[in-house]
């Protein structure tokens, strides 16, 4: 298995800039199911959970190809007949594969796609998935692991009340309503920026949409659908990464590629934490930062804190002069990264959904395992930080999510290298 090593304290310099956004790109794949037109998607990142996307849709059938040396995906459907079933051998390491339920079902009126299980954050539910599909008129069965989702007549527009704030269920609503009979109207919906780029490219593709309220939106769906060109949003999440990364150890680090106003939050709790940005419309450049801050922070949907971001922030949190507090709100085991984080040096305690960071604390290297994702990148993150060298193992959660993060810290002199 693949591991990373880190040699810490380099003083990071230079720019680096963003790749396209893996949680734009998987709704967009997944709604490409509805249109048989020529599809071309552009800025698409590399990461293992796309290319799993993508063998995903090749293997209900799906004329798809990604052009990795321009970053391009390309699709074309028109006299393929689409298979309806997601197997659990594609959806077991990559739970955003729920999201083809939808579109299949609207699409062909039946699907049976494995029911994903859980993950090292938590339990990961689907039930707002199939409270949505189930008001759009399907009848849906569990068995042996699968969802059975069928409708003999076809999906019809409702008015619809998510019972609570679901990406992914706000996701494969948006796209099943594409396909449906009538207009639906969706309420109390996730907005995350990944979700307003699916819409966009829903209306690019012949479906109208129309956001009538912070969580509201209304859709007309249509079967007669256009072929559509997109270019997929930055990746919000690798820029926010980045920019704790600048600060940690920044001399002066350039991150562009980016849209500033969708990172409101982050940038007024890294200010509060004393972090020197300069924030430009689509650049942030991270000047040398001293007397970090302690803050409080808590973990909500877009356009609160994001869960994706907190492990990251944490490690920034090492550094503070005093006590900082993260409540994790979304996920019920996203402190994964926490042990380890100890086991470098930080003096984090966790009581329940509440961790308390106490800083400054120097971290220094060790060996160390990552769990998912967001905990592997904070364990990269405390290894540039760190005196000494840290190796982390299991560097495979990092590659779903993560284009080129070595290669990009490299050419901002870091000392980080993958080894066998
Ligand atoms: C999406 O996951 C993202 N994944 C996650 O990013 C992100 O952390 C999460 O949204 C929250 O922002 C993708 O976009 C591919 P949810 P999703 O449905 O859709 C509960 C990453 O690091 N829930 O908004 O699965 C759920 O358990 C990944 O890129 C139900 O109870 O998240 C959680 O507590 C990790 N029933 C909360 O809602 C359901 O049917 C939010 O989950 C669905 C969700």
């Amino acid at each position: 298995m693949q591991k990373l090593v880190v040699k810490g304290k380099k003083k990071l310099s230079g720019a680096i800039r963003i790749s396209g956004s893996k949680n734009a790109t998987l709704p967009i794949l997944a709604a490409s199911i509805l249109n048989k037109k020529k599809i071309e998607i552009n800025k698409v990142p590399i990461v293992k959970d796309v290319i799993t996307m993508v063998e995903l849709l090749k293997h209900i059938g799906s004329n798809i190809k990604f052009d990795l040396s321009k970053n391009k995906i390309l699709i074309h459907n028109q006299n393929r007949k689409l298979k309806t079933t997601a197997p659990y051998k594609l959806l077991k390491t990559m739970r955003a594969g729920l999201i083809v339920l939808g579109p299949l079902l609207s699409k062909f009126k039946k699907a049976k796609v494995s029911l994903p299980g859980g993950c090292a954050i938590g339990s990961r539910p689907v039930d707002i998935h199939l409270f949505v599909l189930k008001k759009l008129g399907a009848k849906i069965k569990i068995k042996n692991g699968y969802i059975l989702a069928e409708t003999k007549k076809g999906l019809i527009g409702k008015r619809i009340r998510l019972p609570s704030i679901s990406v992914g269920a706000t996701e494969n609503a948006l796209i099943a309503a594409s396909y449906a009979k009538g207009t639906t109207y969706l309420s109390n919906c996730a907005c995350e920026p990944e979700i307003k780029d699916l819409t966009i490219f829903l209306k690019k593709m012949g479906i109208k949409i129309q956001w009538i309220g912070e969580r509201k939106v209304k859709i007309s769906g249509s079967h007669n659908l256009k072929s559509v060109s997109h270019t997929v949003m930055f990746d919000r999440i690798e820029a926010g990464t980045f920019v704790i990364a600048g600060a940690l150890t920044g001399k002066k680090l350039k991150i562009s590629g980016i849209d500033t106003k969708i990172l409101k939050k982050e940038i007024s709790v890294l200010k509060k934490m004393n972090v020197k940005l300069r924030v430009n419309k689509n650049d942030i450049t991270i000047l040398n930062s001293k007397n970090i801050k302690p803050v409080s922070i808590s973990t909500q949907p877009y356009p609160g804190f994001p869960t994706d971001l907190q492990a990251q922030i944490m490690v920034l949190m090492t550094r503070a002069n005093g006590i900082s507090k993260i409540k994790e709100n979304i996920f019920e085991k996203r402190f994964m990264h926490v042990p380890e984080l100890n086991r470098m040096g930080a003096k984090i305690k966790i009581s329940r959904d509440t961790s308390l960071v106490y800083g400054p604390q120097q971290l220094n290297g060790a060996e160390v395992m990552a769990t998912d994702l967001r905990a592997s990148v904070s364990l990269v993150l405390a290894g540039l930080a760190a005196e000494d060298e840290t190796i982390i193992n299991r560097v495979y959660h990092l590659d779903r999510g993560y284009e080129k993060l070595e290669n990009k810290l490299r050419k901002c002199k870091a000392n980080i290298f993958r080894s066998n």
